[in-house]
């Protein structure tokens, strides 16, 4: 397939004569977001950020589902007006089905079957991890079938190889923690508020990556392992703090700079063994902790070397958003085999 053609699914007919509007929620975790897509373009990409989980060191559910039912409409609301849309104009809702916390997908869940009921539309439910993956295409520059997918974020690593938009397999993946974890998890033992990936993110810009050398788990294969890194971590911040109680403070650039040169170089290297032993050269990241500078500027640089043709989703569709679902709703839209009845449900696990 060339690049940027339009890209088909397998058994289905494209394009559509009329335009399709799509409308799509994400509430998989703690973001409440919502998005516009027209024939694949993104009209409008909306997110509530919930900040109540912050003094918990982490995502409390059942505050999430809460919050995701005051914020809902609203966002809802203001993705319609950016689009410069209106509900009774849209022709299909698209939701977050799986993976994620129970209560946090019934509350998006809902609001799309309601809309669908109410208008009479399709309901198309979308697998986050797939979407994650496909926010790949939403950019003018596409990567072409088939590319590799390192989709990297708070609770899933896995190296995906992508034969068209719903041809998926994943062939790495966590063992135990995912990236995001091993970032969020560094961040707490050096007393940084949750989610602490982006502020190690930020630290580590002034910092020196070769000042600390942290450990490199050997797995075998394509997986990934993070809980290794994180023990190794915790005993050395006890070592250095007890010889010097503000070795934290004054050494936290440097220590962010090398947890994560450690945790990029450990995401990479797997990736380059990857494309070696498919022979492919088309390569994204996608998900959360692709919004990491490090990792952004490593793996370009390391396409650069090896002749890849390397794609990275602007930082809006890196971190949890709508945008991803309703292209994934888009390409999903033509096969209506495709479409969930109104008693369909959500499903906390990937599978
Ligand atoms: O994809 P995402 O928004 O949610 C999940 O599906 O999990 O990913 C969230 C994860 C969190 O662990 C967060 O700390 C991490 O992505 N993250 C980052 C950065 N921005 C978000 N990690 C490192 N550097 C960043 N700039
Ligand atoms: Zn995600």
């Amino acid at each position: 397939m060339k690049r940027n053609e339009q890209l088909p699914i397998p058994g289905v007919q494209l394009p559509h004569a009329a335009p399709i509007t799509i409308l799509a929620i994400e509430s998989s975790c703690d973001d409440t977001a919502a998005a516009i897509c027209r024939d694949g373009k993104i009209l409008s990409n909306l997110v509530a950020n919930q900040a109540v989980h912050e003094k918990y060191g982490g995502v409390v559910p059942e505050l999430a589902s809460r919050a995701h039912l005051q914020n809902i409409i609203p966002v809802v609301n203001e993705a319609l007006l950016a689009a410069n849309c209106e509900l009774k104009s849209i022709d299909a809702f698209a939701f977050t089905q799986a993976p994620g916390l129970i209560g946090s997908l019934l509350v998006g869940a809902q609001v799309a079957k309601s809309f669908a009921l109410v208008f009479d539309k399709p309901l198309i439910p979308v697998h986050h991890m797939q979407a994650h993956v496909l926010a790949n295409l939403i950019p003018e520059n596409k990567p072409s079938f088939p590319f590799l997918c390192h989709t990297v974020s708070g609770g899933h690593t896995q190296i995906v190889l992508c034969e068209s938009p719903s041809l998926m397999k994943v062939i790495g993946q966590t063992l135990d923690d995912a990236a995001g974890e091993a970032f969020d998890k560094s961040a707490k033992l050096l007393g940084l508020p949750y989610p602490g990936g982006p502020l190690i993110d930020k630290y580590a810009k002034a910092g020196d990556a070769q000042k600390f050398k942290f450990p490199e788990p050997k797995i075998k294969g394509l997986d990934f392992s993070f809980s290794g890194l994180k023990t190794a971590i915790l005993y050395f911040l006890q070592d250095e703090i007890n010889k010097n109680e503000n070795f934290v403070a004054e050494n936290l650039h440097d220590i962010c700079a090398s947890i994560q040169a450690r945790i990029v170089s450990i995401l990479l290297n797997k990736l380059k063994k990857a494309a070696a032993e498919t022979g492919i050269t088309e390569i994204c990241i996608a998900g959360g902790v692709s919004a990491n500078s490090g990792l952004r500027e490593s793996f370009q640089l390391l396409g650069e070397q090896l002749n890849w043709k390397t794609f990275i989703p602007p930082f809006e569709y890196c971190t949890d958003n709508a945008a991803m679902i309703a292209i994934t709703g888009y390409y999903k839209y033509f096969n209506k085999e495709n479409f969930a009845q109104l008693s369909t449900g959500v499903s906390a696990r990937a599978e």
